[in-house]
């Protein structure tokens, strides 16, 4: 049988890094129209390190705004988002985001979209050609090292995205709808694939989706945010053994009552 590759642990988060805290944080747009939108109000949430966390809620409810603030891409006009203690602008480097849409270089190669989050992450060249060479392997893309994008299928993009992600190596890792575009089988794929990595590293993960078997499925925890502005619903413990299958989840009454407790939050709000 063949070998599944693994990562080097060097980069490895040294323990208690990266545990996040969202406190009072309160987000206002001004719609071209004049109209001022509330996207999150008096929205407080702690994070330890290492912890996977799943975000579920309606649409427009502040979920990628609250990725957002904790990046820096957009500013709170209330309250902090904290990683360790410290503000988006001095944790920038700290943090990779990864988009719903195909943000990958539509020119460059399947390697050369991945040195781009190594690059960023300024490691020694040395180090950062069998980092990369590393990455390929580990997310099962070998012999499509020179290949671009428009010739690998949605799964395998997406694949390269969370490679490039993982090159940059950051502590925290921001994923807004990450499969949301691919189909049932691949997305199922790509969480294993994910949660392989989060076993071997352990960073905190912020996983915002609209699956709600996703949700339980990937994380520690599963979060249920109300209609805009978002409020927590329900703050889920997911107390299911790791690693964790498909197939063993689906006839464990636990994931189902999981399951259902959540729909039933989503259903009285939305
Ligand atoms: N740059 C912006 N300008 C104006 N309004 C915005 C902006 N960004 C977000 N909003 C508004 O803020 C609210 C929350 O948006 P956000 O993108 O955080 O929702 P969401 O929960 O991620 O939704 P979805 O599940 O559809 O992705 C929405 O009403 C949206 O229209
Ligand atoms: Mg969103």
């Amino acid at each position: 049988m063949a070998q599944t590759p693994t990562l080097s642990s060097e980069s490895a988060a040294p323990p208690g890094s990266g545990a996040i805290r969202f406190n009072g944080v309160r987000v206002g747009f001004t719609r071209q129209t004049g109209q001022h939108v509330r996207a999150l109000e008096d929205f407080s949430l702690d994070i330890p390190a290492g912890q996977f966390v799943s975000i579920v809620g309606p649409s427009g409810c502040g979920k990628s705004t609250l990725l957002k603030v904790l990046s820096g891409l957009v500013e709170a006009e209330a309250g902090t988002a904290l990683v360790d203690g410290h503000t988006a602008q001095d944790s920038r480097e700290r943090i990779g985001f990864m988009f719903q849409r195909d943000t990958l270089l539509p020119w460059a190669s399947v390697e050369d979209n991945i040195r781009i989050g190594a690059d960023l992450s300024g490691q020694a060249p040395a180090n950062m050609q069998r980092r990369i060479a590393e990455l390929i392997a580990f997310l099962r893309l070998t012999g499509f090292e020179k290949s671009k994008p428009h010739e690998l299928s949605g799964g395998m993009r997406q694949r390269v995205s969370l490679g490039r992600l993982l090159a940059y190596d950051p502590d925290i890792l921001l994923m807004d709808e990450p499969f949301g575009a691919l189909d049932s089988q691949t997305k199922a794929a790509m969480g294993q694939e994910l949660l392989r990595i989060w076993a071997h590293h352990r960073r905190t993960v912020i996983f915002v989706t609209h699956d709600i078997e996703e949700a339980v499925t990937l994380s520690d925890r599963v979060v249920v945010l109300s209609p805009r502005p978002g409020r927590i619903r329900l703050d889920l413990s997911i107390d299911l053994p790791r690693p964790r299958s498909a197939a063993q989840l689906r006839k464990d009454a636990r994931y189902i009552d999981y399951i259902d407790r959540i729909w039933s939050q989503i259903e009285t709000v939305s």
